[in-house]
């Protein structure tokens, strides 16, 4: 939540990294118990959470009918005990490394090809624009 004040003020637009817990959100009784009160399945109680926090969510599925479903968003609304509730569920768990944390020899790589694209995005623009 700290995070998505923080993007906000900086006009950083916040994307959550697999908004549906990969599955494992949706199985929490508090969360079925809110989406069942709302008549929606826990995914889309979950991903209208992201919304309503101003995150951008992309959930994966395979299935075609849970893709519609998870944009079938747009006809309800999370109330403020609904979002008091959630607050509560925060563990501060986190499902990959936290993006400050990684060494060296992980953060190596992503550096050097940042300075490759920046070369070559500043060699493809026209003397004048640089
Ligand atoms: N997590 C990463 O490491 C990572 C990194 C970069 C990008 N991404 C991208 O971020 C997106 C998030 O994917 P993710 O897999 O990490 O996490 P996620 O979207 O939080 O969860 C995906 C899981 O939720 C299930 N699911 C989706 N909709 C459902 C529904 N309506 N009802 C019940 N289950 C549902 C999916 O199963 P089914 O497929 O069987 O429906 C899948 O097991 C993906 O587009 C991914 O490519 C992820």
């Amino acid at each position: 939540m700290r995070n998505i004040a923080y993007d906000a003020k900086r006009r950083i637009v916040t994307e959550a990294w697999s908004p549906l817990g990969r599955g494992d959100t949706l199985r929490n009784e508090t969360v079925v118990a809110l989406a069942a009160k709302h008549g929606k399945t826990p995914a889309q109680f979950i991903l209208r959470w992201h919304l309503d926090l101003g995150v951008v969510a992309i959930p994966k599925s395979q299935d075609p009918a849970r893709i519609c479903d998870n944009l079938d968003l747009f006809d309800f609304a999370l109330d403020a005990g609904d979002h008091a509730q959630l607050a509560t569920l925060d563990r501060g768990h986190r499902l990959g490394e936290h993006p400050t944390h990684c060494t060296e020899e992980q953060s190596a790589p992503i550096q050097r090809r940042c300075v490759e694209f920046e070369s070559k995005a500043r060699s493809a623009t026209s003397p004048v624009e640089r």
